[in-house]
Parts: C-alpha cells; sequence; structure tokens
C-alpha cells in the first residue's frame, strides 16, 4: 500500500501495442475529492487512459497504483467492484431483453461474489435509488432494448454506482445523445459532482461543452502525451486547448459552462 489518498496514481505510465504508443509517460493523481475530465481528439489515448484507471489494462512501463493498490501485484478481480466502469464497449455487452432494475441489482453480485435466487430488498431498493437518482426510476421495468440512447447511459451510470464504488469512470457518456439528452446528462453529472458523497470521478470526452459545473480538474491528452493537467480553469485555455486539438480554437466560458469553436481567420 502507498499513498492511501490516490484514488489514481500512475508515475512515467506507458501503454505500447508493438511500435505504437496509446499513451506515453504519464504522470497522473486523482484524490478522493476530485472530480476530473479528461479532453483530446479521437485516437489521443483517453480510452486507454481510462481502462487503465479501470484495472482493465496494464502498463507497458512504469508504474500504477490503484486505490492504493499497484497494479501487477494485486488481484484486480478484487479491486474492479470498488471501480465503476462506464463504457460504449460495456453497453454493446448488454443482452437487449435484460430489464433496467435487474441490470442495477446484479452489478452488486460482482462484489458479494455469489448469485442468489431474490434480489435482497435492500438492494432493490439501493437500485431504485440509483435510478431515481438518475431520473429514470420509472423505467426499472423496461428492458433495456427498449430505452433511448440517453435513459442507456443513465442506467449504466446507476448501475456503476451500485457497488458504491471508490471511482467511477465514464468514457463518452454524452456520445450520441442529442442536445436535451447531453443536457440532461451533463445536469445530472454536475449533481453528482456537487455530491460530496460521490465517489472520485474522470469524465472522458472530446467536447468542452460537456463538461458538468462541478467538475474540479481536467487532463488534456494528445497522441498519447498530456498537454496540461491541474485545475480545470488554469488548464482550459485556448492556447492549450488549441494545441491539444492541432487547430487555432476560441473559447468561451458563459455561466458555469464552456464552448469552443475554430478561431475566425484575419482579414
Ligand atoms: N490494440 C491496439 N493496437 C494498436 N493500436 C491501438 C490498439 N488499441 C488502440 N490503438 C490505437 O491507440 C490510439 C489511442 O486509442 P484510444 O485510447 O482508444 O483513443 P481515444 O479514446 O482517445 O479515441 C488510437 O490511435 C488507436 O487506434
Ligand atoms: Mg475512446
Amino acid at each position: 500500500m502507498e499513498n492511501e489518498d490516490l484514488v489514481i496514481h500512475m508515475q512515467g505510465v506507458s501503454v505500447r501495442r508493438g511500435k505504437t504508443t496509446l499513451v506515453g509517460d504519464v504522470d497522473w493523481s486523482v484524490e478522493l475529492d476530485e472530480r476530473w475530465v479528461v479532453l483530446g481528439p479521437n485516437g489521443a489515448g483517453k480510452t486507454t487512459l481510462l481502462r487503465l484507471a479501470g484495472a482493465e489494462l496494464h502498463p507497458t512501463k512504469g508504474l500504477l497504483h490503484l486505490l492504493g493498490e499497484r497494479i501487477g501485484k494485486t488481484d484486480v478481480f478484487e479491486l474492479r467492484p470498488r471501480i465503476g466502469l462506464c463504457s460504449a464497449a460495456l453497453s454493446g455487452r448488454i443482452p437487449p431483453d435484460e430489464k433496467v432494475g435487474d441490470l442495477v441489482v446484479s452489478a452488486g453480485y460482482a462484489v458479494l461474489g455469489r448469485w442468489r435466487e431474490e434480489y435482497d430488498r435492500l438492494d432493490t431498493k439501493r437500485a431504485l435509488a440509483l435510478l431515481g437518482q438518475l431520473g429514470i426510476e420509472h423505467l426499472a421495468d423496461r428492458t433495456y432494448g427498449t430505452l433511448s440512447e440517453g435513459e442507456r447511459k443513465r442506467t449504466l451510470i446507476a448501475r456503476a454506482l451500485m457497488t458504491d464504488p471508490e471511482v467511477l469512470l465514464l468514457d463518452e457518456p454524452a456520445a450520441g445523445l442529442d442536445l436535451g439528452g447531453r443536457e440532461d446528462l451533463v445536469a445530472r453529472l454536475s449533481e453528482l459532482a456537487l455530491d460530496p458523497d460521490a465517489p472520485a470521478t474522470v469524465l472522458v470526452t472530446h467536447h468542452v461543452e460537456e463538461i458538468p459545473p462541478g467538475f474540479t480538474h481536467a487532463l488534456l491528452l494528445r497522441e498519447g502525451a498530456i498537454v496540461a493537467q491541474g485545475l480545470l480553469d488554469d488548464v482550459l485555455t485556448e492556447e492549450n486547448l488549441s494545441k491539444t486539438f492541432d487547430q487555432p480554437l476560441e473559447l468561451q466560458k458563459a455561466g458555469d459552462r464552456y464552448f469552443a469553436r475554430r478561431k475566425a481567420t484575419q482579414g
């Protein structure tokens, strides 16, 4: 055990596949009460970084500690229930006839490591409370296949929270949502970010518009390397954003939301 306050601790972490470096030489720490957004273009290595943080991937090089445990020396199967991971890859594996309520409740079984014939009443109550927190309690008896994309995303977040994880990892949860769906998700994630009892959170996105109010830190990633990291307002500058997305960008903050677009050319 070391650095017990650090939920995620990467020291010189790299992931290589053949001659390709997916992420290179990353130093990054996440503390219990922090809410991070990871921003970068397609292919920057965001998902790779999140899979490292989710104990789904081992570093090729460097030291990775998750929840105080060193990856490579700890049983990742014991670690994973303490981490709530939410990704499109996961969504694709869910049978369409699975009931929403059951889907959330069953996330708890991984923790207990056993199957039960009947759902524990407390588990069911907790699942409903989580669905309620995400505004979809009324969908508990619907099947996953009948949900809209936005409802699916919120179901998966409720599921990820079911085990009361110490860290919540969200890989592009707003991808594929329409404007209303995105705004609703941003509002829910903002509530979660502002809840002092909520777990440390890492949200991956490539849109600054999707940064929920209440998020505290940002990490900008380009071609597997960190462009900048630290407090959100320090890191999110036109200069850093332009470097990250490799084009001149204009950044605006309206209220507690961010907006970006390409800079108009002079003349
Ligand atoms: N198994 C693999 N072998 C080689 N390259 C890979 C592999 N997995 C991902 N990549 C590449 O690594 C880069 C980073 O991928 P990823 O972490 O998914 O980026 P992002 O989530 O930011 O879009 C991409 O260029 C991707 O094509
Ligand atoms: Mg990705």
